[in-house]
């Protein structure tokens, strides 16, 4: 597939089908993530692959809950020491965001389906997973055989949210 139509396919989905998903699948949406660009290079991020169904429960009461649902979740921690607030921008949040869309591409790409999941209580989520006290637990995404087939959700059209040379300033 070429990019635009993976970017196009892309879904979030929230019902899967029971099927595993291989480990070289897990492998692959994880090496998309490694090739990530970060702050001065920092690779702020660590992975942790869950498939035990207790842990996912935990994951699924303090989150979302059809995170159990799915056969795995990758729950994405951050160090935010790593690449600093340089500006006012506190990076790891950036670096994060990006790593996940490479990983969520290319597992669209592989016919997976993924939702990123933002909406969780950290502190028992860090407890469950033994995430050591420095870092945060900044996004998880379910990953498995999607078992629905979403229509595209909307999005604002370029004209809302381009603008040209100036804040508001259309094209000429
Ligand atoms: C930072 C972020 C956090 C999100 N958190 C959640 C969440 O906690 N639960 C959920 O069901 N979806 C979550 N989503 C998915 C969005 O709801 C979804 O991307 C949006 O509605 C557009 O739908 P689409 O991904 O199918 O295009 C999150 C997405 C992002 C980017």
């Amino acid at each position: 597939m070429e990019l635009m139509e993976i970017i196009s396919k892309r879904r979030s989905i929230r019902k899967y089908k029971p099927d595993p998903v291989a480990q070289e699948d897990i492998e692959y949406v994880l090496e998309a993530a490694r090739l990530a660009p970060s702050w001065a290079n920092t690779q702020c991020w660590h992975f942790i692959v869950v498939t035990d169904e207790e842990i996912k429960n935990v994951l699924a009461q303090q989150g979302m809950p059809f995170t159990n649902r799915a056969p795995v979740v990758i729950v994405c921690c951050a160090d935010p020491e790593k690449p600093g607030a340089k500006g006012d921008i506190p990076n790891y949040l950036v670096d994060v965001g990006i790593t996940m869309e490479h990983l969520i591409l290319a597992a669209t790409e592989r016919g997976l389906g993924t939702c990123w999941i933002g909406g969780f209580h950290e502190g028992p989520i860090k407890e469950v997973l033994d995430v050591p006290d420095n870092l945060r637990v900044v996004a998880m995404t379910t990953l498995g055989y999607p078992n629905q087939d979403p229509e595209a959700r909307g999005r604002k059209s370029l004209e809302e949210i381009v603008s040209y040379e100036k804040y508001g300033r259309s094209k000429k």
